[in-house]
């Protein structure tokens, strides 16, 4: 059955034609066993540390050993602060071709070690083949992306006239030491993303990447370096946010920091600077959301399923852009949760590493079992509509069945929840403009999905609601670097839009010349 050509993975791809397939699982087999080591990187060299190394197990299984990484101490921030201060006059000086080439040839060795950062997502971070694929596609994207903006941005000079007939000159240059901080959901992509923007523009870099996913981070420093970025531009402090973030942050050496994660973490990032003896730095922060989809009673049944379930549960709903909360139109409600109920049933939770799976793990066990309590709330006080079946051994790994309650209203929900469940409201056609009003009064701002084929429905949703990426008659995830521009708004970040094209302005300052006729 799983064979018989009709069966499609979560991206509608059909696995049985898509001959690529088997050379994606070819080029990760040679690192299925391979154990990674990694610990901080600074100045070029891999530091030994004083304490217990941390062992990564794959999500899937965790009887299955990734690598071991040693985290560093706060006396590592330090260190890693003061050589990226020190180069950075050098870096800042290097002719913006020359750094833009260096983004470029990094690029090129992540397309040339593809197989082993694919396996690496897969085994750390428990992606499937498919988010395997697109995040190393996307962190390519990122670096090549922020280089040509780089040679826009940077090697342009403004020449405006003043009123006294001096000649002004606007140019930019880079700040100095950028902190960038990530999560483990792109362990490459986001990751190097922020990185490449930061180090095109001219700055130094400091990366504190999750300590889920240290091993990936761990293998694109080796690659930035390998590329001819110098050792001084780019330093990796593995390790606990716990521990580092608050030196990290609240150094008076720190020019401005970008960071993604969750919504609580970046207002503890902004307190620290705030408390810094050194003047105000920008701070990029890309959140959480509570991410809605609304959709009336002329949308396509069929398509709004489709829609609604990739968006909510690939990647095992831990994306940013996932979709949280599914708003029905009562007048097709009982149409919509019957075909939702039967694409949960028939979708597959399993190991990541086969393709017909759709749903692989969640990051770890702190993530599950907060996950797990959701669920159980839900199970008080709302009503269960589908809950898609486990594999018969999934207490090897963190699996989180992917569930579909029908609850009151997004009032109902606190909080994020960074995994496979979705809720659903009904409602009536009049309380539209309330609905508008709840979904902004969560505070979020990320996505917001769309399905109507009435064009003034579409257009009075889309001004209402404050969201920064809005997508209409399709899924809600994925964006495409330099396509679709993506960041949000209110608790959901500061902006500008990562892969668009103000998004490594904000990794500079305008420096201005001002010469006499
Ligand atoms: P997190 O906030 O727990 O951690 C993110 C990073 O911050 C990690 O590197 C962590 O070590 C570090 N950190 C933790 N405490 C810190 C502190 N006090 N100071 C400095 N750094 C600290 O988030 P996570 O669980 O790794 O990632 C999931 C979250 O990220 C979700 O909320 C998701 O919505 C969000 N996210 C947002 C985007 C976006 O583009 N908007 C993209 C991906 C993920
Ligand atoms: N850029 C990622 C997405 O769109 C977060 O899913």
């Amino acid at each position: 059955e799983l064979f018989s050509g009709e069966r499609k993975n979560s991206y509608g791809y059909n696995i049985e034609i898509d001959a690529q397939w088997n050379n994606f699982k070819a080029m990760i087999q040679p690192f299925m066993a391979t154990t990674w080591q990694a610990g901080p990187i600074i100045n070029g060299e891999v530091l030994s540390t004083n304490t217990t190394p941390f062992s990564i197990v794959a999500p899937y299984d965790h009887n299955h050993i990734v690598g071991q990484v040693n985290f560093a101490s706060a006396s590592h921030v330090d260190l890693a602060l003061e050589h990226a201060e020190k180069a950075y006059p050098a870096w800042r000086d290097t002719p913006v071709t020359d750094r833009a080439q260096a983004l470029e040839r990094l690029a090129d060795l992540l397309e040339e070690n593809y197989g082993e950062l694919m396996a690496l997502c897969h085994r750390e971070a428990g992606k499937t083949l498919q988010d395997g694929i697109d995040e190393v596609r996307e962190a390519v994207d990122f670096c090549r992306y922020y280089a040509v903006q780089a040679r826009l941005a940077m090697s342009e000079t403004e020449t405006l006239q003043s009123f006294d007939h001096s000649t002004l000159e606007i140019s930019r240059q880079g700040r100095g030491v950028f902190v960038c901080i990530s999560p483990w959901n792109f362990p490459l992509a986001i990751f190097l993303g922020p990185i490449a923007a930061a180090l095109a523009a001219g700055n130094t870099v400091v990366a504190k990447p999750a300590e889920q996913t240290s091993l990936i981070a761990f293998r694109a420093v080796q690659l930035m370096l390998e590329a001819g970025i110098p050792a001084g531009a780019i330093q990796l402090l593995t390790g606990e946010g716990a521990t580092l973030g608050e030196p990290l942050t609240s150094d008076k050496r720190v020019a401005g920091v970008a960071f993604t994660g969750s919504t609580g973490t970046a207002q503890r990032i902004n307190r620290s600077l705030a408390k810094r003896q050194a003047g105000p730095v920008p701070f990029i922060a890309e959140t959480g959301g509570q991410n809605a989809m609304l959709i009336d009673s002329t949308c396509l049944p069929e398509q709004v399923v489709r829609d609604a379930v990739r968006s909510a549960f690939a990647s095992a709903g831990q994306r940013c852009s996932a979709l949280r909360v599914l708003f029905v139109q009562q007048d097709i409600a009982d149409r919509i949760i019957p075909m939702l109920r039967g694409a949960m049933q028939e979708s597959i939770v399993g190991n990541p590493e086969y393709h017909q799976t759709d749903i692989g793990p969640v990051i770890d066990r702190r993530a599950q079992t907060r996950l797990l309590q959701h669920i159980e709330n839900m199970h008080k006080n709302a009503s269960l509509i589908a809950q898609t079946p486990l594999p018969f051994d999934s207490d090897k790994g963190t699996f989180v069945a992917p569930s579909a309650f029908e609850i009151s209203g997004i009032e109902q929900l606190s909080e994020e929840q960074f995994g496979p469940i979705l809720h659903v409201v009904r409602y009536k056609a009049s309380e539209l403009n309330s609905i508008i009003d709840s979904i902004n009064a969560s505070g979020f701002g990320l996505t917001l999905g769309v399905h109507t084929r009435n064009e003034t429905t579409a257009n009075h949703i889309t001004h209402r609601v404050r969201a920064g990426n809005i997508y209409i008659n399709r899924d809600q995830v994925g964006a495409v670097v330099g396509v679709q521009p993506f960041g949000g708004q209110g608790l959901s970040g500061t902006g500008p839009k990562a892969g668009g094209p103000h998004y490594l302005k904000r990794f500079t300052r305008e420096v201005r010349k001002t010469q006499p006729q």
